[in-house]
């Protein structure tokens, strides 16, 4: 079967999948190994990443998507020039430990109690290793050792000095250090160089969300892993070196059409400055501009032109490919080189499952997610006419919007002063939307885990390499194609 020749012109709705002699014992997200590559050398357990837009990714989605196996891209729609913002944002998804914190924060013996108080609030952690001026331990200093002490006092007076507490030399596992903890009944285990210099510290609690999170996207540190979107033009190679100070596994050079000119002369100068980095570019649609972005030596590629919720770049440009025959013309054109992330366009979980055979490695999701907790924004109340009752309510709303709205990119310009039309001018290509607000991203995620099983085992698979593998073979297999009224029949509820 020539898949391009069948899936010209088509999008997810236009098929269904035929079952297959289902063979998997059980559809519980749990025992089913759905793993995927995100990038080149970036493994994630579960295939999903959060858009980089305003009002999907910033550290509160980051987190949750890396703790459930998959992986945030944290946006760069701050104001333009001002990447100290997108800087917290990544600081704070690789701060959330799960392991060993290597760089624990610290604070010298003869300072006062009230400027560990002080340090404890600004970073928001209750433990301070106590060092000297070598960067020595001396001891630890807990939140509970300074609630109600004199603020002058010294902190050599309350911390626990160095001779009382159980201290590891040396590189450790978090499975020994559980041992250490678990024997020596503490909740804390500083860790020290040879010279006594501190080169970490290990919590209980730490300890338990690592137990917490068994599919967590994690880097050889335990920190959860985090990507960051960069531009093409402007601040975007200091805003790469920024995010890579901060911490971030992997850049994402972002533009609208990645296959052009100035992605060719960002991906040459990210290059140049960072060598070998994780570097991800987009988007395209195309066999070409895929084969433009792998020959310029990136480790993955984002796909989509045109398809995302908050988008309006087809009506407005009339170019774009449809998504499904995006995704089979680039992976046609890259083979198994370099990962891709479907980008766009998932409006009901059966899709994802499509994406990532038709030739997505994961999925990217922007309105799936929106008004879930964790995105950024506040909630508003809208009165709502409720149809039945015909009463009035008010309903919490949360603003969702394309990157590439009016108020987004006035917002990234600073232009809140300048008149409507001349940002128009600018050739907005995104929509702005209110979405009912809901409860936390996790369980939307864990909802989408379940289909995704399900859509493995309908596919008479064990694992979703295997299905992918095995829809690659022989796609005739698996492809039904919809009439309107079988469309209607499928998806209209
Ligand atoms: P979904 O369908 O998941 O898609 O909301 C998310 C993706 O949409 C893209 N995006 C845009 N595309 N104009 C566009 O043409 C925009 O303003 C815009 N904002 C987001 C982007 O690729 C995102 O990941």
């Amino acid at each position: 079967m020539d898949l391009l020749q069948f899936v010209r012109g088509c999008t997810f709705d236009d098929f269904l999948l035929m079952p297959q002699l289902g063979v998997l014992p059980s559809r519980d997200p749990a025992t089913v190994d759905l793993t995927t590559r995100f990038s080149e050398h970036v493994t994630i357990k579960r295939p999903l990443v959060s858009a980089n837009m305003d009002t999907i990714t910033r550290a509160a989605m980051a987190t949750v998507l890396a703790e459930e196996g998959g992986i945030g891209v944290i946006d760069r729609g701050f104001r333009a020039g001002d990447i100290a913002p997108q800087i917290v944002e990544v600081a704070t998804v690789k701060r959330t430990q799960h392991g060993i914190i290597a760089d624990p924060h610290g604070i010298e013996e003869d300072r006062c109690i009230a400027d560990a108080l002080q340090t404890m609030d600004r970073t928001g952690v209750g433990t301070l290793v106590v060092v000297d001026a070598e960067h020595k331990l001396k001891g630890l200093l807990t939140r509970r050792d300074v609630r109600f002490v004199a603020p002058h006092l010294r902190v050599s007076d309350r911390m626990t000095p160095r001779d009382k507490l159980v201290v590891h030399t040396g590189p450790i596992s978090l499975t020994q250090a559980e041992q250490v903890m678990t024997a020596r009944k503490i909740k804390k285990l500083p860790l020290v160089n040879e010279d006594g210099t501190v080169s970490g510290l290990i919590t209980a609690k730490d300890l338990i969300k690592h137990q917490h999170h068994p599919f967590a996207t994690r880097d050889d540190r335990g920190r959860l892993r985090v990507a960051a979107a960069v531009g093409a033009t402007g601040d975007y190679l200091e805003r790469a070196t920024e995010v890579l100070r901060a911490g971030a596994d992997v850049v994402v050079i972002d533009i609208a059409h990645g296959h052009s000119q100035i992605m060719a002369t960002a991906i040459e100068q990210v290059r140049k400055r960072h060598g070998d980095v994780e570097l991800i570019a987009g988007n395209v649609a195309t066999e070409e501009g895929a084969r433009f972005l792998v020959d310029r030596g990136v480790n993955g590629i984002k796909v989509g032109i045109g398809p995302g919720g908050g988008c309006t770049t087809r009506v407005a440009t009339n170019f774009g490919v449809p998504q499904v025959e995006a995704l089979a013309r680039c992976r046609m054109a890259v083979g198994d080189r370099v990962p891709l992330i479907a980008d766009g366009g998932v409006k009901r979980d059966g899709s994802i499952a499509q994406a990532l055979l038709f030739g997505g490695d994961s999925v990217m999701l922007g309105s799936a997610f929106a008004g879930t907790a964790e995105t950024p924004g506040e909630i508003v109340l809208k009165p709502v006419l409720m149809p039945e009752s015909q009463k009035v309510v008010q309903v919490p709303f949360k603003v969702f919007r394309g990157m590439a709205s009016i108020a987004a990119v006035r917002d990234r310009l600073d232009l809140e002063e300048a008149d409507p039309n001349e940002v128009e001018a600018l050739g907005a290509e995104g929509l702005e939307v209110s979405v009912p607000a809901r409860g936390s991203v996790r369980s939307v995620i864990q909802d989408m885990l379940k289909h995704l099983c399900s859509a493995v085992s309908y596919g008479g698979a064990l694992t979703l390499q295997e299905l992918r593998q095995k829809f690659a073979t022989d796609p005739e297999r698996y492809l039904v194609r919809l009439s309107p009224a079988s469309r209607t029949e499928s998806f209209d509820r």
